[in-house]
């Protein structure tokens, strides 16, 4: 009987490259606070949050997306007709189906495998432990990874809970073969029954009745919007999520003494404290704070924050960088990368 051919590919991966676009648009604390009772102090307090950036109406997902990848290409000095694969991190894309990765890798000219993942505020991390598994294993040399998100469609701006912490932005990295290892071990997993504790206010084929409808002064039906267990996420990610970053440095081989940045997915400026301090982090390691400027956008806080610290110089380039995204599912993932 014949036998099946198997390929191999890179003995390692690195991020090649990373490229980020923050919406024109800036919402300040003040303006929330139009929409539900708060007040800027407490909104800075208890999330860190000062500002965040939505999207214009031309500032869709798609051009977000390729915004973000161009810079990437660019800065990795890929072309997008050398992308073997593009995977598309996002909970805001509003089509079921097809996936937003088939139009983003037709808009960068190639044909490669295109797919979305749905992973919370996990998704790029995820996006970027499959990508690297995939040129190791020969199933393509260069994929690019975006993270990007329109939270605003997904926020009832009335929602005291949810109105002031989402954002929008995109964030994107092209993975590809190295001469020595630059991703880690992926830590991941999933704890599916907190699935409830972040999700749809109701799903897309089961709209409330009208008797249960929340509309809007038009009467037409609002939502579906995101919703939060804050205080429960809150704790999950404090704790848990210490666990899983002490586990993805064990895997790489490292301690925290050897970090060149800390970049959390930026949910809460007090979850990354929490983490920072329960890391025993050495005072000289960076740690991306970028939740003030730009709120939290989910798939996109991870990449974003990368291009902003290596831009401003606080990260170094090729230094060694914990990244960990945690979110809807729940879901989390953790790696050591080597920066770009
Ligand atoms: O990205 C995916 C993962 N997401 C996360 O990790 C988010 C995790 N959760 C959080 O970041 C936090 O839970 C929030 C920022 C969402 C909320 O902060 P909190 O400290 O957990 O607030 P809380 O819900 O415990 O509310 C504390 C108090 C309450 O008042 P009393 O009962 O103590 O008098 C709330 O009524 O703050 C009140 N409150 C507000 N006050 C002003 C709740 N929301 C607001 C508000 N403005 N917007």
């Amino acid at each position: 009987m014949a036998t099946i051919r198997e390929k191999q590919g890179a003995a390692h991966t690195r991020i090649m490259g990373v490229g980020g676009y923050a919406p024109s648009r800036v919402i300040t604390n003040e303006e929330v606070c139009t929409w539900i009772d708060s007040s800027d102090e407490w909104i800075r307090t208890r999330s860190g949050i000062e500002s965040r950036r939505w999207a214009t109406d031309e500032e869709t997902v798609l051009e977000m997306s390729v915004q973000a990848a161009g810079k990437a290409l660019a800065a990795a000095g890929v072309s997008g007709d050398q992308l073997g694969a593009v995977i598309i991190a996002t909970v805001s894309h509003m089509h079921q189906t097809p996936a937003l990765a088939c139009l983003v890798a037709d808009r960068l000219g190639t044909n490669g495998a295109a797919f979305d993942i749905s992973a919370g505020c996990a998704g790029f991390c995820y996006g970027v432990a499959q990508a690297s598994d995939m040129v190791k294993a020969g199933s393509a040399e260069y994929v690019l990874v975006v993270g990007v998100e329109r939270l605003s469609d997904l926020t009832d701006i009335h929602d005291r809970g949810t109105a002031f912490i989402f954002g929008d932005g995109a964030g994107a990295v092209v993975i590809g073969p190295s001469d020595t290892p630059g991703i880690g071990p992926v830590v991941w997993g999933s704890e599916g029954d907190k699935y409830d504790t972040i999700t749809q206010t109701f799903p897309w084929n089961e709209p409330p009745t009208a008797d249960e409808a929340d509309t809007g002064e038009d009467g037409e039906l609002r939502g579906p919007f995101l919703q939060m267990a804050g205080q429960a996420v809150f704790r999950w990610a404090s704790y848990q999520m210490a666990e899983v970053s002490h586990k993805a440095l064990a895997e790489a081989g490292i301690t925290a003494h050897d970090l060149d940045a800390f970049i959390p997915h930026q949910a809460n400026m007090r979850i990354t404290d929490r983490l920072v301090k329960v890391l025993d982090l050495p005072e000289h390691v960076p740690v991306a704070r970028t939740i003030a400027e730009f709120g939290n956008n989910s798939a996109a806080t991870i990449p974003l924050a990368m291009e902003r610290m290596l831009q401003d110089g606080s990260a170094p380039h090729g230094g060694l960088a914990l990244l960990i995204g945690f979110g809807a599912g729940l879901v989390y993932a953790a790696q050591v990368v080597t920066l770009p």
